[in-house]
């Protein structure tokens, strides 16, 4: 999804083995808001730090945190210093910490206060010229999207959002973008009223993960695979994303959105995009969006909800040996709820690369493993010729993109089970990134931040991709929302709700257990 190396221009500042991400954020300001978040101590100070470490930030660079505390710069030093030591991939080392840490600053402030962005404008000005950070300066809005208006209004209005000549001035959102698509419509409105739309970098964390960007590298890279990428040869495919965890310390989160909206319509349509798409002419963003824009506006709901989507809810139980608690249970959820934590859907794509490959796509908290997986389902061979006793045991072919734990590719076949017998057994051919790469994949964040720093936008969906999935999620939401009946509970530690499993059975298909 990068230019090609030799296009980039030799940099004499990058480490020569790592061929991965050998591109260098240029002098900078990153400003989060909601620094005191769980993603912004989990995920985004980890990630910052590990990109100094891997020699990937500018010693022109600055992190400024702005929250509602009031802290001075070294608390907030601190507070990231705890961050990386607890969440950082990679070792501590104090040379770089020493080096990143001088250019920490904190902003204690209101979101809607004048005095605030002030403090938030003269810091940044100080470190524009204490630190060299070049009037170049990016926007992290970690913070619910109900105070984006705010927020850009009053960059704006503070000369923030204003781009000098040669200087960039760029907005980092996060999901969900919006609650359905007019709502979606409105926060582009938003922040579309103060940034051009290539300052705009919504994050879809998965995106950025190193095995979503194989997805292209195996399409496309090889001659094997595309000749039997279409509904001549798949029958159908499974997209699942399960976690093993409940909802945590995020029911004021996850209440109102439930799993659908929490996932499926960014993370799953976005994996769903990328394994139907057509072939960009390039991986230029404008190219990839195309291709991911056409295949979204050719997928649709199922046009009989009650038959093909199915949600559910975990109920209290055991997991792993500990006792857990069921959704209704959790602290901060009303028993009248009928949020779902598990969902399935079939999703359609009228093209003809896919007409007749129905797209299974299903997530769920408190599942008996966490795993994110794409498998696709081959037909059977059109004739066997074996008696039906040597194929008792093969299932159909499968090719199975392993998103993570176990990255990799397992390619599913039947074989002959050694002895005097014909039988025939399915095994597995598998490619693990761990046995065959030796560099570790930067965290999806990592990547992500970087290329915001650097401007480089194919990894950010587009606002035109965000709409496409809403109007594919919409109607499955408002077709629940018409039920009578909460979700089906389903057992912590198994593999979600009956109505799941029947859904499937309908079409004559079952479930994986990854
Ligand atoms: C987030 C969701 O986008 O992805 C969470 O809001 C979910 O509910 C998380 O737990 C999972 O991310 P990952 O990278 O661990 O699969």
């Amino acid at each position: 999804m990068t230019t090609p190396l030799a296009a980039r221009g030799a940099n004499p500042l990058r480490d020569p083995l790592d061929r991965r991400m050998p591109r260098i954020a240029g002098p900078c300001v990153l400003v989060i808001f909601g620094v005191t978040g769980d993603l912004s101590t989990k995920k985004l100070m980890p990630a910052v730090y590990d990109l100094a470490n891997r020699g990937l930030l500018p010693p022109g660079f600055a992190l400024v945190g702005f929250a509602r505390r009031e802290w001075e710069h070294q608390d907030f030093a601190k507070i990231v210093h705890d961050a990386v030591r607890q969440h950082a991939r990679t070792p501590f080392r104090e040379e770089v910490w020493k080096q990143l840490s001088e250019g920490i600053r904190f902003v204690p402030g209101e979101i809607g206060d004048d005095d605030s962005v002030r403090r938030l404008r003269d810091t940044i000005s100080e470190l524009d010229e204490a630190r060299g950070t070049g009037g170049n300066h990016a926007f992290y809005l970690s913070i619910p999207p109900g105070l984006f208006q705010t927020v850009v209004d009053q960059l704006r209005e503070h000369g923030l959002a204003e781009q000098q000549s040669g200087q960039w001035s760029r907005v980092v959102i996060e999901k969900p973008f919006g609650h359905d698509l007019a709502s979606a419509r409105e926060l582009n409105r938003v922040v579309s009223s103060v940034f051009p739309s290539s300052s705009v970098f919504r994050i879809d964390h998965y995106l950025g993960k190193e095995t979503v960007q194989n997805l292209l590298a195996l399409r496309f890279a090889n001659q094997l695979f595309e000749p039997v990428w279409n509904n001549n040869y798949v029958d159908h495919v499974q997209i699942t994303m399960a976690e093993d965890i409940g909802i945590g310390g995020r029911a004021g989160y996850f209440d109102g959105i439930g799993i659908a909206r929490d996932v499926i319509q960014n993370h799953l349509l976005q994996l769903l995009a990328l394994t139907a798409m057509e072939e960009p002419t390039s991986f230029e963003a404008a190219q990839l969006r195309a291709e991911k824009q056409k295949v979204l506006a050719a997928a649709r709901p199922p046009e009989r909800m009650d038959l093909h989507t199915a949600r559910g809810r975990y109920r209290g139980g055991w997991q792993g040996g500990a006792k857990v608690a069921g959704y209704l249970e959790e602290k901060g959820i009303p028993a009248s709820t009928t949020t779902e934590t598990y969902a399935a859907i079939r999703v359609d794509i009228d093209n003809r690369r896919w007409a007749g490959v129905p797209f299974y796509l299903r997530t769920g908290k408190r599942l008996a493993r966490r795993v994110t997986e794409i498998a696709l389902g081959f037909k059977r061979a059109p004739h066997l010729p074996f008696t039906a006793t040597d194929t008792e045991e093969l299932g159909y072919n499968a090719l199975v993109l392993r998103i993570q734990p176990d990255e990799g590719v397992t390619l599913r076949f039947g074989a002959k089970v050694p002895g005097t017998q014909m039988e025939i057994r399915e095994v597995n051919m598998d490619f693990a990134y761990g046995g065959s790469f030796t560099e570790s994949s930067p965290e999806a964040y990592e990547r992500l931040i970087l290329d915001v720093l650097l401007g480089d936008p194919p990894l950010f969906p587009q606002h035109e991709e965000v709409e496409l999935s809403w109007q594919i999620l919409d109607p499955i939401l408002d077709y629940w929302a018409s039920l009578d009946t909460p979700p089906e509970d389903y057992e912590p530690g198994g593999w979600g709700p009956t109505c799941a499993n029947e859904m499937l059975a309908r079409d004559g298909h079952v479930w994986r257990r990854p």
